[in-house]
């Protein structure tokens, strides 16, 4: 799925430069056309010759050259499809974030306006430095993605999280990546994700377990898809697209209806609390008897009442379930009339709440039912995206 592809590689001065050699080959072989740029650094750990020889290009160092009438970061951004710069070091990181262009690297990355991805590596005192993890998040919310490093032993001696993650995952990311299809260009997605947070007092809340990394990641897919998407969410996020902070279920519900009628698919992935409490203590509730009752009321069903008001939108839901999941499930999306219904089922830790990775059934209004093997959740998010925007 490669064929032809031009993914430009940016290599930095860490020790792990000398794996993409390998990785270099992979791409060519999965008939990508690749180019490279080096940092002066990154030449200390692998030769031109040898990036040359693999890419079958000329290796980029310089900004400008005789033989081309475009300066070389101009005419390198505009001939790739992907940027993938890896090993990422903390000062290539850092200078990206700020806007730093002082080698071809940092250059071509800050006139590029296409796909990104990092993969950090360093040392793992330096991972931790708050510098770095800020200047990832300012990546992040560019919209460039990056691949956490991993646990393990260090060049430098040290043991701990700062490797360069596997080739296999800078390979497929790369590769999802270029797969993308713009299926959702023009249409506006409204994605809701997190628990609702019902006050009781000042200092105190009722929630439930939902991280909120489904809804995220099908955002970061919308987005990459093409969409205009409106991420409402109860989770602190950095992203390249608007984002609408609420609390309760009632805030969420405010924020979806001032979405809705522009709006083209309404995803309300979150985990709405269904009861709030009765009545808001505004003040600390006191320690005193041995027991208490908190009376609680209903909150809208914000799914429900969309459906009801719909005109052309495509509605989805998520439902959680610890049991029976089908049966729940085609009782829930016939209760809720929304246009498609994703099940989860939240009785597998390895799945669902918190995890990295989700599998789902989808459920449409005629009852079809679908099944989505055991993937990490941007690949699911991907994979509901498509079908829902293909039915
Ligand atoms: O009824 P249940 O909570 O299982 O339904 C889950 C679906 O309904 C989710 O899509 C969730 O976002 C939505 N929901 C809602 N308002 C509620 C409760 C759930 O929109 N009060």
């Amino acid at each position: 799925m490669m064929q032809n592809k031009h993914i430009l590689i940016g290599i930095t001065g860490g020790i792990a430069a000398y794996k993409i050699c390998s990785l270099i080959r992979d791409f060519k072989k999965s008939g990508a056309e690749v180019k490279v740029i080096v940092t002066p650094n990154a030449l200390n750990f692998v030769t031109k010759l040898t990036l040359q020889n693999l890419s079958q290009n000329e290796v980029y160092e310089g900004e400008f050259t005789p033989q081309n009438w475009k300066p070389e970061h101009i005419s390198l951004s505009d001939w790739a499809d992907i940027m993938l710069i890896a090993p990422a070091t903390a000062n290539t990181i850092g200078k990206i974030a700020q806007g730093i262009a002082d080698n071809l690297l940092t250059s071509v990355a800050c006139a590029f306006s296409k796909k990104m991805i990092v993969a950090p590596a360093m040392n793992c005192n330096m991972w931790q430095n708050e510098s770095v993890q800020k200047n990832l998040k300012t990546l992040q919310a560019r919209g460039i993605e990056y691949l956490p490093p991993e646990e393990g032993f260090l060049a430098c001696g040290y043991v701990g999280k700062g490797r360069l993650c596997s080739l296999e995952k800078i390979f497929n990311a790369v590769d999802e990546a270029l797969n993308y299809s713009e299926t959702l260009k023009g249409e506006k997605v409204v994605i809701t994700a997190g628990g609702t947070i019902e006050e009781i007092d000042p200092v105190r809340y009722i929630s439930n377990y939902s991280s909120g990394k489904m809804g995220l990641a099908l955002a970061k897919s919308a987005h990459d898809m093409g969409a205009e998407v409106v991420l409402i969410t109860t989770k602190d996020v950095e992203c390249p697209f608007r984002i609408i902070k609420v609390k309760s279920a009632l805030e969420m519900e405010e924020a979806v209806k001032d979405e809705f009628d522009t709006a083209d698919y309404i995803i309300m992935a979150a985990a709405v609390a269904d009861y709030k409490v009765k009545e808001y203590s505004q003040q600390k509730i006191k320690k005193g008897e041995d027991t208490i009752t908190l009376e609680l009321v209903k909150n809208p069903d914000i799914l429900a009442e969309l459906c009801q008001n719909k005109t052309s939108q495509i509605i989805v839901g998520f439902c959680a379930e610890s049991e029976n999941l089908i049966e729940n499930a085609k009782a829930k999306i016939l209760k809720k009339g929304c246009d498609f219904l994703v099940a989860n089922d939240i009785s597998r830790k390895d799945i669902g709440f918190n995890s990295d990775e989700n599998e789902v059934t989808i459920l449409d209004k005629n009852i079809n039912i679908t099944k989505l093997e055991k993937a990490s959740k941007s690949v699911i998010a991907r994979k509901i995206l498509e079908w829902i925007s293909t039915k």
